[in-house]
């Protein structure tokens, strides 16, 4: 059995106030499970969070990091920084960061590289778009992200989560259909197994409008080994609510 996630991404989103608030709930009603749950809000809130949660078993991550260590990088935030306040999670690779800020697959492999490095388990997004899902080239996609981002990168001593987040499907409403998720879980287990020793421990996430509505369909799929969520995990009780569902 693969360990199973629930992942927040908060993206730009939440305010100190909206930061207490979540940790108050989260007080009052979080019970671990088998499952680990793993909350990223934005750098500026991750020590505040930290403290808020406390001795919660909650896992706290970044949402992206720089692929330097050090230097005249303005604005960028380090793996040795994370380091120093024990966040040992970053969101490698999501397409919003391909989207916006020009991330092309071999920046996501300096970073995953720099991560492992440093000891912090990424959780590394894949996806297509519309267009290549419409144009049949979902799974050259895929092949393509995880044979560049892994290249030569020794993943043994870390924790290492894939996403799989059709672009289309994120912040939009529409999930892929379970089909769907399940044909293309199933090929991204097969890609990794010819690329990354030890593939089988790899838990693999589906990201892409999960709500508490669809989730328990997604995650009774083969090969779906738990969630990362970014409109529903603002609200701490509809993220509570998929994490529950998740035993
Ligand atoms: P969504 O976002 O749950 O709002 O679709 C998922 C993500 O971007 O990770």
């Amino acid at each position: 059995m693969k360990k199973k996630y629930c992942i927040a991404n908060w993206k730009m989103n939440q305010s100190v106030e909206d930061c207490e608030n979540y940790a108050f709930k989260l007080k009052s009603s979080f019970c671990k499970t088998s499952s680990e749950m793993i909350v990223c809000p934005s750098f500026i809130h991750l020590s505040k969070i930290k403290d808020l949660f406390g001795d919660l078993e909650i896992q706290i991550g970044a949402q992206t990091i720089s692929e330097h260590l050090n230097g005249a990088y303005t604005g960028e935030i380090s793996v040795e920084m994370l380091n120093d306040f024990n966040i040992n999670w970053t969101i490698v690779g999501h397409s919003e960061r391909r989207q916006f800020f020009n991330e092309t697959n071999q920046d996501i492999q300096n970073k995953l590289k720099i991560a492992v490095e440093n000891k912090i388990n990424p959780i590394v997004c894949i996806g297509e778009t519309l267009l290549e899902r419409q144009n049949s080239k979902t799974i050259e996609v895929l092949k393509e992200q995880i044979q560049t981002t892994f290249d030569s990168i020794n993943c043994s001593n870390i924790k290492l989560i894939i996403a799989y987040e059709p672009v289309w499907a994120i912040g939009s409403g529409v999930t892929a259909d379970l089909n769907t998720i399940s044909e293309t879980h199933e090929e991204i287990r097969n890609i990794l197994s010819k690329i990354i020793s030890n593939s089988e421990k790899v838990s693999i996430l589906y990201g892409g409008s999960v709500n508490p509505d669809n989730c328990e369909k997604i995650l009774n799929l083969k090969h779906v080994d738990g969630f990362l969520i970014g409109g529903a995990s603002l609200d701490p009780e509809k993220f509570l609510n998929i994490y529950r569902k998740m035993n």
